[in-house]
This record gives structure tokens, C-alpha cells and sequence, in this order.
């Protein structure tokens, strides 16, 4: 097999730099700190990082609001520093990406301050301004992403008009009908890849394209507001031909559209994003039955050439282990398994930092609430080390951090987990080195088995390895009742299970997994890659 891309062989890690380390002790995590932490990334094989933005912003949307696309804010540092995050993380051999943001920048981006200015401003049109409809309501019916936002329109007194914002009011939409909003976005492209960054997380992206008639959703079969083909499609292969003018760059979209048909469509023709988050995945419930058929959905709608990228969570969504537990704490062991799923499916592991730790959701008193949609509990600062030593910062911050951390901070923080053999930090640092090692793993293929009601089976092959991970979704014991596949000794690569004993040899068909215990087992027969 030949090697694949870098993209292609590990794990992105994201990194919400607010909440990741404080370096200056303001409470709010920042590069210094990241930069101090570098080895928590090496420990954990990750390929690359993904940084959400770290771009001057007044943070009505704590980075997603971009006032200049070209620099860093100073909560977070310097320019320079960037740069040097950058080449620490290169000479580690971690790759590096950040957050482009195209679909809206801030109010406060002189861009919209003067468009806003007047009617006749040479940029009004970068933005998308239109008179009111006749009843003296917004110009259409569309919505913010953001329930409590409302319409996604605001009137402006001064030039009596309303601005189009898919989000917040502070995040005005740019208009990618003007080629010179499409030709300064494509400068801001350029800036990072000459800077050397690998890529770009494309925020949004499925609001790229939309009606350029600004036509209503009401009464139509289609959304009007989003996703509109043709023009989402070309405008995403111009993106693409600027970042092929770079060598190894790669371009990863958020497609936040819950149907896969459509997500596929943004890694159609090899000119597109070099892969997609895929949402279908990410709001699954825990059944076993379920993450088949996305996954194998994914397969069959999706290009040979396509690359899947998985990801259970991120900035956006309340944590694994929460999200996943049943309500008898099950969570931890769940946010374990899944680690492993990720690991061991084929495609790109995403992982969101503090999900190596199995942290679940901070618990977020009403005072402290600052985010408009409710994401405060997974944004909480990673706890570093035990509060009862550093203080109740966690060695996150040597101040008050800008939320609460989680509860458990004591015992869950990296320093406690790294001392663990048994902890779910030790656990992610195998699977990446087993990931990081295995050709299987890699660019292997895939093969889904029947192995009874609640596991989730599959073989990975090629290279020099045979592969069976197993994932039982079930809240009792569950043996392997594997069709397809004679049974066979297995050596037991990992388990997912704390109180699983010492890896080593099994028969298939004895084998019996706990709740919501995962396996990955090299079948006999064959070498384990090196
Ligand atoms: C994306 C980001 C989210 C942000 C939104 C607007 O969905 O992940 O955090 O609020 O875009 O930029």
C-alpha cells in the first residue's frame, strides 16, 4: 500500500484555545499556554491540530466574530507567537490548521463599518442589505441558527435597511455574490498558507451557498438560506483551486446538514473538501444498529475516493460522556468506547480536547451562562492538575477562569490520568500509538460483521495486519456471535475496560464483552504492523 496523505493517518486534535491553557493568567486560555503543553499533543500521536479561532474578535461568539482575518487577538498573543506555535508544532511533526470563518465576520470588521455607513459606501454590497418587506417586518423568513437569535435579520437606523446574519447580529453575513468579498476571503487563504499552515476548518461552510433571489423557505421543498446548489458547489471548488495552488494543504469543512446525500456532495469530483464533519454521526444515539448504517451509508453514497472523517464531538455539543450516559453512569466507560470507535473506523478521527480525558459537561451556574446558545458546559477550561496542588485553577489558570471548570477536576485532570495506567488519558495515548503504527489501521479496508443484537463489529484490513474491533453498546455482558468469520484465535490488542485483565490471546467465540466495553483484537495468522 502506498502511504497515505498525513490527513489521512491520525488524529486531528482540536483545540479551543480559550479554554485549552492560560499562560498569562487572565483566566482565559492563550498561545503561551498551548505552546507550554505541547507534549500532552506528542503523548496522544496526534497528525495535527486544529485551532478554533484565535483572530481579533470582540467574542460575541467568542472567536466566531472575526474583525480581522489577518491576526491574532491579544487575549490569545501575538502574531509572532502564532508563528511560533507553528513551528513547534512542525518540529514535533504536528501539522496545523485554523478556523477560517467566511460566511460572516464581526460588526466590527471595517468592512461592515463601512458598509454599514452609508447606502452609497463603496462596500456596501460586501454585505447582504435589503429594504424591509411591505409590512415593515424583515425582507424574508429566514432564521438564525441560533433559536434565541430569532430572525436572521437586523434593521439598521441609520441607513434603513436590514443586514443579513446567520448567527448572532455581531456576525453579519459577507456577500460571496460580490467577486470582491470572494477575492479578499481568497487573500485571507493565502495569508495562512504562506504563514505555513497546513489548512483550514471551513466554519459554516453549508451557509456559503445560498438563494442569491434571498427567495423564502416557507412553502418550498428546499432551504432557501443554505446548501443552495449550484452555487455552494462552485463557489467551494474556487475555494479549493487557491488551496491547490499550495502543496499538502487540506481544506475540511463543517457541513452542518443532517443528510448525508447532501454532505457527500462537498467531497464529490476530488475537487472539493478533502473531508467533511458529518453531523449524521455526531447526533447518533448509542445503538449499534445505528452507527452501521451511517457509517456503511456513508460508504455507499460517498465517492471510492471520498474520505470519511468521524467525530463525536466538539465546541459545539454537549461532551461524550454526557451526552452518552444513561443515567447510571455509564458515560465514562461509553466516551472510553468511543475513543476506540473512532480509532479504529475507517477515516480521519477528529477529537476535542478534554474528550482524552472523558470529561463530561461542567456544570454551569445561571450567573456564569455567557454563551447565547447554551455551549458553555462543554467549553469549560481543561483541568491540568489536581486543584487540591495547583488550586482551584487546575492549572489551567493561575486566576479565575472564564468558566466554571468540571466538578471532578481532582480526579479527572491530565496530571492524575497520565499517572494512571487505567485512566481514559492512558487509554487515547495507546489507541493514537496503536493508530500512529498501524498501516492497517491507516488505509486499510472495511467490513462490517453480524455479531449479534448491540455490538458493533468490524474487520479492518491490509497492510500487514487483520483487524477486529468490537464495540458492545449494550448496558450487560454480550458475546461475539460473529457470522461471517470462522472462529479464530485472537490476541487482544486493547480493551476499553479498566478492569480488563492483561492483554493476550482469546477465542472468537468465547470472547464476552462487558457493558460498553470496545475491543481491538489482531487476528492469528497474521503479524501486528510495526
Ligand atoms: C460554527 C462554529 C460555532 C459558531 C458558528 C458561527 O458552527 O462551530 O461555534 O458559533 O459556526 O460561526
Amino acid at each position: 500500500m502506498s502511504s497515505p496523505p498525513w490527513w489521512q493517518r491520525g488524529t486531528v486534535y482540536q483545540v479551543y484555545p480559550r479554554s485549552f491553557a492560560d499562560g498569562d493568567g487572565d483566566g482565559v486560555g492563550d498561545l503561551r499556554g498551548l505552546r507550554t503543553h505541547l507534549d500532552h499533543l506528542s503523548a496522544l500521536h496526534v497528525q495535527a491540530v486544529w485551532l478554533s479561532p484565535v483572530f481579533p474578535s470582540p467574542m460575541a461568539d467568542f472567536g466566531y466574530d472575526v474583525a480581522d482575518y489577518c491576526d491574532v487577538d491579544p487575549l490569545f498573543g501575538t502574531l509572532d507567537e502564532l508563528d511560533g506555535l507553528i513551528a513547534d508544532c512542525h518540529g514535533r511533526g504536528i501539522r496545523v490548521l485554523l478556523d477560517w470563518v467566511p460566511n460572516h465576520s464581526s460588526d466590527r470588521h471595517p468592512w461592515f463599518l463601512a458598509s454599514r455607513s452609508s447606502r452609497a459606501d463603496p462596500r456596501r454590497d460586501w454585505y447582504v442589505w435589503r429594504d424591509g418587506a411591505p409590512d415593515g417586518g424583515p425582507p424574508n423568513d429566514w432564521r438564525s441558527e441560533f433559536a434565541a437569535v430569532g430572525p436572521a435579520w437586523t434593521h439598521d437606523e441609520a441607513t434603513g435597511q436590514w443586514y443579513l446574519h446567520s448567527y448572532t447580529p455581531q456576525q453579519p453575513d459577507l456577500n460571496w455574490e460580490n467577486p470582491d468579498v470572494e477575492a479578499a476571503m481568497y487573500d485571507v487563504v493565502r495569508f495562512w498558507f504562506d504563514r505555513g499552515v497546513d489548512g483550514l476548518r471551513v466554519d459554516a461552510l453549508q451557509r456559503l451557498g445560498k438563494d442569491p433571489l434571498l427567495r423564502a423557505n416557507a412553502g418550498s421543498d428546499r432551504r432557501h438560506d443554505q446548501d443552495w446548489e449550484p452555487v455552494a458547489h462552485e463557489r467551494l471548488r474556487r475555494i479549493r483551486r487557491v488551496a491547490d495552488e499550495y502543496p499538502d494543504r487540506v481544506l475540511v469543512g463543517e457541513v452542518y446538514l443532517l443528510d448525508q446525500r447532501r454532505v457527500v456532495d462537498y467531497l464529490a469530483g476530488g475537487d472539493q473538501l478533502h473531508m467533511a464533519h458529518n453531523f449524521v454521526f455526531l447526533h447518533l444515539p448509542w445503538d449499534a444498529a445505528a452507527f452501521r448504517r451511517v457509517v456503511e451509508e456513508f460508504e455507499d453514497l460517498a465517492e471510492p475516493d471520498a474520505w470519511p472523517a468521524w467525530f463525536l464531538g466538539n465546541h459545539d455539543h454537549s461532551r461524550i460522556a454526557t451526552r452518552y450516559d444513561d443515567g447510571r453512569g455509564s458515560g465514562p466507560a461509553r466516551a472510553r468506547a468511543a475513543a476506540l470507535l473512532l480509532t479504529a473506523l475507517r477515516g480521519t478521527p477528529f477529537l476535542y480536547q478534554g474528550d482524552e480525558l472523558g470529561l463530561p459537561d461542567a456544570e454551569i451556574p445561571p450567573d456564569r451562562v455567557v454563551d447565547v446558545d447554551g455551549r458553555d458546559p462543554e467549553r469549560a477550561p481543561l483541568p491540568w492538575r489536581p486543584p487540591s496542588v495547583a488550586g482551584p485553577g487546575a492549572g489551567f489558570t493561575t486566576g479565575t477562569p472564564w468558566l466554571p471548570l468540571v466538578r471532578d477536576a481532582e480526579e479527572l485532570c491530565a496530571e492524575r490520568q497520565a499517572a494512571d495506567p487505567a485512566s481514559t488519558l492512558s487509554l487515547v495515548r495507546r489507541l493514537g500509538a496503536l493508530r500512529a503504527g498501524s498501516e492497517t489501521l491507516q488505509s486499510g479496508d472495511q467490513r462490517f460483521l453480524d455479531a449479534g443484537p448491540d455490538v458493533l463489529a468490524w474487520l479492518r484490513t491490509g497492510g500487514s495486519g487483520r483487524l477486529l474491533a468490537a464495540v458492545n453498546l449494550a448496558s450487560g455482558p454480550r458475546g461475539l456471535q460473529l457470522r461471517g468469520l470462522p472462529d479464530a484465535e485472537a490476541s487482544v490488542l486493547l480493551s476499553t475496560d479498566p478492569a480488563a485483565g492483561a492483554p493476550g490471546r482469546v477465542s472468537l467465540s468465547e470472547l464476552v464483552l462487558r457493558p460498553d466495553e470496545a475491543v481491538l483484537l489482531q487476528l492469528a495468522g497474521t503479524a501486528q504492523d510495526s
